[in-house]
């Protein structure tokens, strides 16, 4: 039984960079992604979907985030030798991160509705990090320049026009915490207006 102290975790947790290779458990993923679908949302439309890259299936993931890299001009083409290399340490970096979850969203037509969907997820992806920080697993939120490009999009069976790609989670056991960065007392940015 975990034990949850829920404002003890809001401090605690970090965003981790550096991962055991020790993959996690899925029920226990599926756990962590069920206490985030606990956040609000606006006319219950829990507008959150999931797709969990792991073990084999990274390597499609990974191909396609190179290709895309490459399509936007980050990085070379793997003929040239300095960017070929380049190419396989990223290859190399994001294949050893155990599991990445990308988390989508399908795009509404009216501006409201959309700030109401990505403002839902943004709190399940939230819930979920606060989560997993309960079960010892680490997550690093990331957005990259490659959930923009539609060719991107799919490459993973994913329309574009149709959905919106919110964000990466990278996820797994800790290798190493940063240390806390703290943050600016609450009262340099809060205005009180009592009257
Ligand atoms: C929407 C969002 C996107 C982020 N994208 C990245 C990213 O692409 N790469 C990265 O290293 N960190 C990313 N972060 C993590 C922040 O850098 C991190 O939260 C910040 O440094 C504070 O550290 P802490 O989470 O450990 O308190 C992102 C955080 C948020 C909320």
């Amino acid at each position: 039984m975990i034990s949850i102290d829920i404002l003890t975790a809001i401090k605690a947790r970090r965003s981790i960079h550096q991962f055991k290779t020790e993959e996690v458990e899925t029920d226990i993923l599926q756990e962590i992604f069920t206490y985030g679908s606990y956040a609000p949302t606006h006319y219950m439309k829990e507008p959150w979907n999931i797709k969990l890259y792991q073990q084999e299936g990274k390597r499609s993931f990974v191909d396609a985030i190179i290709a895309s890299y490459q399509r936007i001009g980050m990085l070379g083409s793997a003929d040239d030798a300095k960017a070929a290399k380049t190419i396989e340490s990223m290859r190399r970096f994001l294949t050893a991160i155990p599991h990445h979850a990308l988390i989508y969203f399908e795009k509404e037509t009216s501006d409201v509705r959309y700030e109401e969907e990505y403002a839902a997820v943004c709190a399940f992806i939230q819930n979920a990090q606060l989560a997993a920080w309960e079960y010892g697993v680490g997550m690093l939120w990331t957005i990259t320049p490659y959930m923009h490009d539609k060719t991107f999009a799919a490459d993973i069976g994913l329309d574009a026009e149709a959905v919106k790609i919110a964000a990466v989670m990278q996820i797994g056991y800790p290798e190493k915490v940063p240390r806390h960065k703290g943050r600016t007392p609450i009262t340099e940015k809060m205005e009180i207006i009592s009257e």
